[in-house]
């Protein structure tokens, strides 16, 4: 029997994530949807926009551990931590995403994708799954590949985007108003996983997350490294000078008219494709206001 238990090990590779989401410790009973008691949910204040599709976190941390927040910018997370994202199309489960920390700086990246009569999610090819549900007649929701993940999930340190002192705490958000407020952490979590130094648009030198030390909003990277700043790809069709933010004009501001495009220049450029109408007119007040 002992020997039966090491062959079947060694024939898996030793960090393969399960094949199936009943057997990743979310859920103790999956048929019946309840689940373990080992994971508890949260909610960040500023979610990331996929098209409408409605999402539910949660983590899991292994007994007796718990999360080292000493840099309130970047939370240190324990080996063995699963978070776990569920995506829903008008109440029907379509995917739910983990990651899980496997060793001081490696983390998995998988998808598992439901049946159609939600008793068991498989998981994903590591090249995802290109148009896996339609959204609207012409626009389809994709399960992304491994590299996508990461695409956004790219930092020096731990990976996690929604778990941290900014989303969760209860620090105020710097702005002079409530929209702007609404506006700087709409930002936060919607641009800034790839606009961030460690981030994938670090390139480009503009910036939209927010960090614990900013007081003022004039200090946050959105402000320091858009307004009265010219971009440096796609101008604005007609205009002479395309500017990232122009205080007063949002027509003339990059921030918003990439926002409302649709197809290859379409921001964020990976995880939705429909225009977040309700937020962009919001961004768009925020910036007419601003002088
Ligand atoms: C468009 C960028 C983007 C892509 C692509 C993306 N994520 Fe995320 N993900 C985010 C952001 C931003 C958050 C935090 C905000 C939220 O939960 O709404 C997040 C949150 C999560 C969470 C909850 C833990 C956390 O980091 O906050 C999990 C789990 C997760 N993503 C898994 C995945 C997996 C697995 C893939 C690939 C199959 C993936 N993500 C692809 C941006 C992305
Ligand atoms: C998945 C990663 C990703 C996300 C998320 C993302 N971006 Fe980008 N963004 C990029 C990359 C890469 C570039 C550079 C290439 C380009 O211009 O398309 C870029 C470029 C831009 C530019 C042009 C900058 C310049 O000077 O030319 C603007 C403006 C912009 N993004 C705004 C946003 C906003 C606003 C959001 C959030 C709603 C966002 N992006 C989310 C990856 C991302």
């Amino acid at each position: 029997m002992k020997h039966f238990f090491v062959f079947t090990l060694c024939l898996r590779p030793l960090f393969a994530a399960p094949a199936f989401l009943s057997q990743t410790g979310l859920y103790s009973d999956l048929p019946r949807k309840i689940l373990s008691a080992e994971v508890a949910s949260y909610i960040p204040r500023f979610p990331l926009w996929s098209d409408g599709i409605e999402k539910q976190r949660w983590i899991r941390l292994p007994a007796g551990t718990q999360v080292d927040k000493s840099d309130p910018n970047a939370w240190v997370f324990p080996v063995g931590t699963q978070l776990f994202k569920e995506f829903a199309w008008h109440g029907q489960r379509v995917e739910t995403r983990l990651i899980q920390k496997k060793g001081e700086s490696q983390w998995e990246f998988v998808s598992y994708v439901w049946n159609g009569d939600e008793t068991e999610a498989k998981l994903a090819p590591s090249t995802g799954i290109q148009s896996h549900l339609p959204l609207t007649d012409t626009i389809f929701h994709d399960i992304p590949s491994q590299g996508q993940c990461r695409f956004c999930h790219q930092r020096f340190g731990d990976p996690v985007l929604g778990y941290s002192q900014i989303q969760l705490g209860s620090e105020p958000i710097p702005g002079h108003s409530s929209l702007e407020r609404a506006a700087l952490g709409y930002l936060h979590g919607n641009c800034g996983s790839c606009h961030h130094p460690e981030g994938r648009a670090g390139f480009t030198e503009n910036f939209y997350h927010l960090t614990v030390e900013a007081s003022t909003a004039e200090q946050t990277p959105a402000y320091t490294t858009s307004v009265n700043l010219k971009t440096v790809n796609f101008p604005i069709p007609g205009l002479e000078t395309t500017y990232r933010l122009l205080p007063g004009h949002p027509e003339q501001s990059a921030l918003i008219y990439r926002l409302t495009l649709e197809g290859p220049q379409h921001m964020p450029s990976l995880g939705s494709k429909i225009p977040d109408a309700t937020q962009i007119n919001l961004l768009r007040q925020w910036v007419a206001e601003m002088h």
